[in-house]
């Protein structure tokens, strides 16, 4: 079994990760500055998984720090969560997200290739595919200019990565394009819990459900879609967690730098999403229509046969599991883990 670190593993993709590498005998060293997090959802995944990890609170930015890290622990790869990910916020602070996810990234890179070691997983975003391209999105189509500093920012990782494999043949690194993480781990333990007025679509559904909204603004209820409203590829975040174990092994024995999509395949609208989840819940979901939100697309979702084939990672759970999840960890945990 290996020895993981994990940058950004108090985060919700990060923790869930966590659980399933422990569960799979995996030892994790997590480094986060818990600039998004709290360390609340490390002891609920060690309570989870009835197994301890390493945490060290720190930034990836700081070389000092990495370099203690690779030197106290035996590190065999690494999966990389640490960044920023609010698309609105990127447009305003943009250095904030050059500095965080492209400085940082080559600061961790910077850091493995001193202490010899050269698997990476990277936490990529369908984002990067050139909005001109139409789904299924397939890892052989073009990425663009993202139309935000968020998503330029997982553009000018990707392809440093690319170019540091090519240039040095002892690295092996996985980029993992997700689509749209919703879902919560089953036991309602650790999920998503973003700061503030959420971005995202997931969040702001269960905190209306919640109460902590009053109601939730659908963006454009006039694209050219199935009802009129945005359609994405909704992946439970349990199985995008399990897509990093695969790729992981898939890193073992390999060379080089390779892009998996991560999403299930499948396009659901916002009022799907919003109907679904009113379904499965039991729950009313106030809404409005409102004005398209800038830089959207009207539909967004995976050709995911690459990782099927590749990676033997095999999504498991539906849109329905993902609402139920969504709402049994805001209905457990209604201000997030600040309760
Ligand atoms: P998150 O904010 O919950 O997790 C990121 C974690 O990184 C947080 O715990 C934060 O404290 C930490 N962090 C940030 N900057 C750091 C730094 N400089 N040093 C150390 N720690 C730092 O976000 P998430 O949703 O779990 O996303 C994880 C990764 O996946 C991110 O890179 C994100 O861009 C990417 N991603 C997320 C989505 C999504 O919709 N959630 C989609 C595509 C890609
Ligand atoms: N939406 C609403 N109301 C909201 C929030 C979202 O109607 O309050 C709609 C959006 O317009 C879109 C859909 O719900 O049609 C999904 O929006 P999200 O913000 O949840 O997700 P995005 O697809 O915009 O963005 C996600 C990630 C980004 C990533 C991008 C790449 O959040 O990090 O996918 O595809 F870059």
């Amino acid at each position: 079994m290996a020895k993981i670190l994990v940058t950004g593993g108090a985060g919700y993709i990060g923790s869930h990760t966590c659980v399933e590498l422990l569960n799979a005998n995996h030892s994790v060293v997590v480094v986060d500055n818990l600039s998004n997090s709290s360390e609340e959802a490390l002891f609920r995944v060690q309570q989870l998984t009835g197994k301890s990890l390493d945490f060290v609170q720190g930034d990836i930015r700081d070389s000092t720090l990495l370099d203690q890290v690779f030197a106290q622990y035996s590190i065999d790869a690494v999966i990389h969560f640490a960044g920023l990910k609010a698309v609105g916020e990127s447009q305003q602070i943009p250095l904030a997200y050059f500095d965080n996810n492209i400085a940082g990234s080559i600061s961790l890179v910077k850091a493995m290739e001193r202490a010899g070691v050269f698997k990476l997983v990277f936490s990529s975003s369908a984002t990067v595919y050139d909005e001109a391209n139409t789904s299924p999105l397939n890892e052989d189509m073009p990425t663009g200019m993202p139309s935000n500093n968020y998503g330029y920012t997982k553009l000018i990782v990707e392809q440093m990565l690319e170019k540091l494999a090519i240039a040095d043949t002892r690295w092996s690194i996985a980029l993992l394009r997700y689509f749209n993480p919703v879902g919560a781990h089953q036991s309602g333990q650790i999920g998503e819990d973003p700061q503030g007025i959420p971005n995202n679509l997931m969040p702001y559904v269960t905190q209306v459900a919640v109460g902590r909204r009053q109601k939730l603004s659908i963006f454009g209820d006039d694209y050219d879609t199935i009802d009129g409203t945005g359609v994405r590829d909704y992946i439970h975040v349990v199985d995008l967690a399990n897509a990093h174990l695969c790729a992981l092994n898939n890193r073992l024995n390999a060379v080089g730098c390779r892009a998996w999509n991560i999403g299930t395949g499948n396009g659901s609208s916002v009022l799907q999403v919003k109907d679904t989840f009113e379904q499965v819940n039991g729950v009313a979901i106030a809404f409005e229509f409102a004005p398209r939100r800038l830089g959207d697309v009207a539909t967004s979702f995976a050709d995911n046969q690459r990782a099927l084939d590749e990676l033997g990672w095999v999504p498991r759970y539906t849109l329905e599991d993902m609402l139920k999840d969504s709402w049994n960890w805001q209905k457990q945990n209604p201000q997030g883990y600040s309760n």
